[in-house]
């Protein structure tokens, strides 16, 4: 049986998007595609946690909002002072107000939520960061769209590295390692580490950490 009740529904920038809850849970649904829930957690907080023990300075961006663990996780860092989400779909972020309980994140003094899309808001940005913390696709060889792949490629990863202070840690979420893209941060930046965090089923998450 499926129990699963459809919420809201709305245009989004790659299809429709549907919100769902199942059970205690929400689900967000991408034209068809899962995009995030808020069961588990584990690896978009870690995502930030180890990029922010790292950084070199207070000021932490995060592309993709999602259902929200990797910016409560951000807020509660005690080295993060200001943190920019970046956040496409201007429905998430409405959804995060409401459905998803997370009002209170959206409206701390240290958020700047900014409603764009990170391959074109990112280049053109004034502001440097001191951890850039990307969860925006499924891996650098999985990505919701060309538009995004363009981050994950050499080119692309330069751009990352100039949007950091110095010292600065780029830290990317990805549900799938990726040889390449290691070797690709190995040419930008001069240390690289990859976590690994265990997932019930399948291969573990990863997070990609280079400074
Ligand atoms: C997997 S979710 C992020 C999960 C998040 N780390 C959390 O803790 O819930 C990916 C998010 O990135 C957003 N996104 C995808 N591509 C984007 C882009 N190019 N610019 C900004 N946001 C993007 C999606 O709309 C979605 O909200």
């Amino acid at each position: 049986m499926n129990d699963k009740t459809t919420i809201a529904r709305a245009p989004g920038h790659c299809g429709e998007l549907v919100l769902r809850r199942d059970g205690a849970h929400h689900e967000i649904i991408a034209n068809g595609m899962f995009l995030m829930d808020t069961r588990a957690g584990e690896s978009e907080r870690l995502l930030i946690t180890a990029a922010a023990d790292r950084m070199p300075g207070p000021h932490l961006l995060i592309g993709g909002l999602g259902v929200g663990f990797s910016l409560r996780a951000a807020l509660t860092h005690p080295r993060v002072h200001e943190v920019t989400v970046v956040e496409r779909e201007e429905q998430v972020i409405a959804w995060n107000r409401t459905h998803l309980g997370n009002q209170d994140l959206l409206d701390d003094p240290r958020t700047h939520c900014v409603p764009a899309d990170l391959t074109t808001w990112l280049p053109q940005s004034p502001q440097t960061f001191d951890a850039l913390c990307l969860d925006i696709d499924n891996g650098p060889d999985w990505t919701l769209g060309e538009d995004n792949a363009s981050l994950y490629s050499a080119e692309g990863v330069r751009m990352l590295r100039s949007r950091l202070t110095p010292g600065g840690v780029l830290a990317v979420w990805s549900a799938a390692a990726s040889t390449a893209f290691v070797a690709r941060l190995r040419t930008a930046f001069t240390a690289v580490e990859v976590l690994e965090v265990p997932v019930a089923r399948g291969e573990p998450d990863v997070v990609f950490l280079a400074s």
